[in-house]
């Protein structure tokens, strides 16, 4: 068959605010949303492990919600506000404080698995989690999300110091858990 015989795919105009950045793209309806945000914005910090909804290494929020990207085609994301890892540090560099006690806790190793963990657990975070909360529970709300060389100590530490600086916040707008370019 020669190319001349091969149909060409019909790109889709699609507007999507990611961090707080509007953008205007054109896909086509096969692309899922994980590969528009690495290879059409170059948002490559969301990333794509089992890429059947397996792993949680792609993770973002969705219109407030977590979602895996690698689930979406980016067509049925069009018009939504997506927040990614690259949304979480001020634009001065300074980390999220999520970012910064997965530092503090070594909950990373390699780091592949780690943005969607700390996407997921910006979004757990936004549900009061109470700090009495054990480290099973912890471990059951975060089971969506795999990493493959922390054995999750070190995870679990960093999202419990996370509850529990939470719980010392007497403020409902939690300032210091928002994204950095909010
Ligand atoms: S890459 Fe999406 S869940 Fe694994
Ligand atoms: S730090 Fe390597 S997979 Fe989690």
């Amino acid at each position: 068959m020669s190319n001349a015989s091969v149909p060409t795919p019909e790109k889709r105009q699609i507007h999507l605010t990611v961090n707080g950045v509007a953008h205007t793209a054109f896909v086509e309806p096969r692309w899922l949303l994980s590969d528009v945000l690495r290879h059409t914005l170059h948002l490559t910090g969301t990333h794509v492990g089992c890429e059947h909804g397996v792993c949680g290494a792609c993770t973002v929020l969705f219109n407030g919600e977590p979602i895996r990207a690698c689930l979406m085609f980016a067509i049925q994301a069009d018009g939504g506000e997506l927040l990614t890892v690259e949304g979480l540090a001020h634009p001065d560099g300074t980390l999220h404080p999520i970012q910064q006690a997965f530092l503090a806790h070594h909950a990373l190793q390699c780091g592949f698995c780690t943005s969607g963990f700390l996407i997921n657990t910006y979004a757990f975070l936004q549900t009061h989690p109470s700090p009495t909360m054990s480290d099973e529970e912890i471990r059951t709300a975060l089971a969506g999300n795999l990493c493959r060389c922390t054995g999750y100590q070190g995870i679990v530490a960093a999202v419990r110091s996370l509850i529990q600086a939470q719980s010392l916040d007497a403020t409902d707008e939690m300032p210091a858990l928002t994204a950095g370019g909010e």
